[in-house]
Order: C-alpha cells, then structure tokens, then sequence
C-alpha cells in the first residue's frame, strides 16, 4: 500500500508504532473486515461497537445515496426539513417512557456534554441554579468533550487538561469487584452497595448542589462492567428522592447490544436523560442524540414563545444524511428484530465465552447480551502487555477484538452466526493458549 500515513494525526492511537507497522482494513461486508494485505477478519468489536447490523447493509447505502441527490443539506437553526422529525418519533417508538423528545448531535461526545448542558439548565431555569455538581463514576467513559471528559472515570484521558476541566465535578466509585464477583455469567450478584456511594457524595456537597448523575448502565470503553443486581434502581431510587436527574449514557448499549432496544429497558430503570450514538447509523454516517424526558423537555417551553428555549445546538444537529442513514438502519433492527435476537442469542454467547474459563493467565470472563470481555492478570515489568499481545495476534489470526488494559472485550455485529460465535471464541482460544 502506498498511502502516505505522515498527515493523519490518529485518535487515540501510538502513531509513531502504528506508522512503522500499519495495520488497515480497505473494505467490509456483512461479519467481515478485508485487510489491505487481502485477510478476512471477523469483527469481533462492530467497528467501535457501531455496526449492529453488520457491515455494507444495502438498505443504508440506498437511502444515503437517496438522501444526497434529494437534500444533501439543510439547516436547523430555525428552518426544518421533515427527516429528523420522522426519525424523533420512531426513536420515542423504542424509547423507555417519558424520554419523548430527542436532541440531535454528531457524536456520543457531543451527546454526552448536551446531555450536562441539558441537566444544568434545566435546574437553573426552575429557579435552583446552585444545583450545578455533576458525578460521574470512576472507569467511566463519556467520550472527549469537555464535559464528558470532566465526568468520565479515566485518568490518562484527564491528564493532560487537569486545572482545565469542569469545576464541579465529583465521581462514584466503580462497581468493579472481582474478589466476589469474578467469572458471573450476566448480571454481578454482588455490589448493590456500591450505589450508596452516591449518599456519601450528596453528603459532601449537598443534595441540593447535586444537578445530576451519569452512568453508563454497563459501562464498555473501560473493560465491560456490568452492574450488579439491584445497583442501578437503587442509584435511581436516590436520585429521585433528592432530586438529582439520572443520565444514562447507551452511545455501546443502544440500539439493541443487550437484547432490548436500550439497557433502560433490560434492567427496567429509566433515566431522565439517555444518551445514544453509534448503533443509530450501524456506524455509516456520525450521528447521536439524547433523549430528553417530557417533564425536563416540558419547563424550557414556558418561556415567551418566541424565545429560543435551548441556545445549544450544531450545524449538523438532524442532518438529513445521517437522518436517512438512521431512518434506514432502525428499519433493519426493526425489520430483522436484532434487540430479539440478541435476547435470544445471549444464553449461546454466554456459553461460548465462559467457555473459555480455565486457560492460563484469565482472571475473569463477563458478559451481558452480546458482549463479553476476558481480563489477565497484570504481570509487573511486562511491556507490552500480555493482553496488548494477544489483542495483535487475534487481528493477524482473524479477529478484530477491543483492547482495555488486561481487558479484551468482544462486541459483534448483532446479526453474527452461531458458527460465527463459535469461530470468535475459537480463535480467541487459541491466540490466549498460544501466547504464554
Ligand atoms: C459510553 C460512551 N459514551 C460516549 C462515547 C463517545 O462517543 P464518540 O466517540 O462518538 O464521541 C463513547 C465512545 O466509545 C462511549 O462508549
């Protein structure tokens, strides 16, 4: 390949070691990335767990290429076009209820800090500005904003703008607790406790300081946490009786990934605020949004009517490509009942991964719909990691994992075959056994 890789600054990325050892994907069809050395590699991660529904899906493609000879562009600011409209009203379809209106972004960050800016305006505007503490959770990740960097619970990812972030944050702890949960299939049976930690925090800064809370329900970027039985209505239950609004952030457990159309509703806790992103488009056009329930929506339209109600938004808040895209991708999930699937598949998955117990160095095997991570034990003096080795040798054996410190999630699309599975967890296996 003789592309000039000096230019392109990578996100979150080693760009020297990566230029010195490219690795590219050139094209990707159903289950299946092509290298640009010609090897198929299972996507064993849904792009950055964005493809629910595979990869290629022609339905997308069509309504994109439709869209752009139709109205490529069209503001919002004051002017409408009638597809994020359409596409508001089928999301509320799937939505837990009361989260009736959606706000539109490009991205999981640019969701996350609308939801913040959201929660704090909304307080302010019922007359409680001093509410303007956000918590996030430790092992947390709510993207690159500035908001979203300030509530998120990576260290190495606040670095480098410390004395720069939000002022008013504070964080629970994780609910990680691999002393007395380790190798559970689903749901931690452990840990409800730790949800009281949010008390300790309102005890410290005050109930009525507290704007709102930001959870992602099973978090992912940070090694799959999933929370354990009864944490997230109890985190509900406090949020409520001190009037603290609950963000949920679903930008990897939307559209599908834990076999309902969002987390919400698999643990039937709903938040006053839901973040979403990736699946929204299967990963083929930037788009995110939030809902908002009808209540918070409900005390920004008391103002004069010809005011603006929220002065927040972006030139590409519902733009008509990543609209059609959407529109498009919820017809699949629709059509093809992916968050069903996903319910249904989920006892097989479990199986295959847990069947991985037992081989050397694995200290933990989690999971939840169709997600699952493995964790190795740390190896002090080890560099690169032994996770960091097998995470290289899955790609050149085949598969497309997602690497977290000792932590290696897998996260497929949501149409992946039961010979699929069995193929991921093989190749898995083999690549841990063969890297001591
Ligand atoms: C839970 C969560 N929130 C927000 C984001 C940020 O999304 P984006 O990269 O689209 O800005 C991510 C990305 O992985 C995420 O997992």
């Amino acid at each position: 390949m003789n592309t000039d890789l000096s230019s392109f600054w990578m996100p979150f990325t080693p760009n020297r070691q990566f230029r010195a050892a490219p690795r590219m994907l050139v094209k990707a069809s159903g289950m299946y990335y092509e290298s640009d050395d010609g090897r198929r590699i299972l996507d064993g991660s849904a792009g950055l767990w964005c493809v629910n529904a595979g990869h290629a899906r022609t339905e997308i493609r069509d309504a994109v290429a439709r869209q752009l000879e139709t109205l490529d562009f069209a503001p919002t600011f004051n002017l409408g076009h009638p597809l994020p409209f359409e596409l508001a009203t089928r999301l509320r379809s799937h939505a837990p209820a009361g989260l009736e209106q959606v706000f539109f972004t490009n991205s999981g960050s640019e969701a996350a800090d609308s939801a913040l800016k959201i929660a704090l305006a909304y307080h302010r505007l019922r007359g409680e500005p001093e509410r303007n503490v956000l918590i996030g959770r430790e092992r947390s990740y709510h993207g690159v904003g500035f908001g979203g960097m300030s509530v998120g619970g990576i260290p190495k990812n606040r670095e480098a703008w410390q004395g720069s972030l939000l002022p008013h944050v504070a964080h629970l702890r994780d609910t990680h607790d691999l002393a007395r949960n380790a190798f559970t299939r689903g749901v931690p049976a452990q840990g409800v406790e730790f949800a009281d930690d949010l008390e300790r925090l309102i005890r410290e800064h005050g109930a009525k300081r507290i704007a709102g809370v930001i959870v992602e329900p099973i978090a992912g970027s940070t090694g799959v946490l999933v929370p354990p039985r009864g944490y997230l209505e109890r985190l509900r239950e406090i949020c409520t009786r001190h009037g603290l609004l609950l963000i949920f952030d679903e930008v990897i457990t939307g559209f599908g990934r834990t076999g309902d159309w969002f987390a919400s509703q698999q643990f039937k806790v709903t938040p006053d605020l839901l973040t979403m992103a990736k699946g929204i488009t299967n990963g083929a056009v930037p788009m995110g949004g939030v809902f908002v329930h009808r209540d918070i929506h409900a005390a920004f339209m008391n103002g004069p009517a010809a005011d603006i109600d929220l002065y927040h938004g972006y030139t590409y808040s519902g733009h008509p490509v990543a609209c059609a895209a959407a529109l498009a991708t919820l017809g699949i999930y629709e059509r093809e009942g992916l968050p069903q699937r996903t319910a249904e598949l989920a006892p097989y998955w479990e199986e295959r991964a847990h069947s991985l117990r037992g081989l050397p160095g694995l200290i933990d095997i989690r999971n939840y719909g169709l997600i699952a991570a493995v964790e190795f034990a740390a190896e002090a003096g080890r560099s690169p990691t032994r996770a960091f080795e097998i995470f290289h040798s899955c790609f050149n054996r085949g598969l497309l994992t997602r690497l977290t410190g000792n932590v290696l999630a897998v996260s497929p699309p949501l149409t992946i075959s039961r010979a699929e599975i069995d193929q991921l967890f093989t190749i898995l296996a083999e690549t841990i056994r063969a890297t001591p």
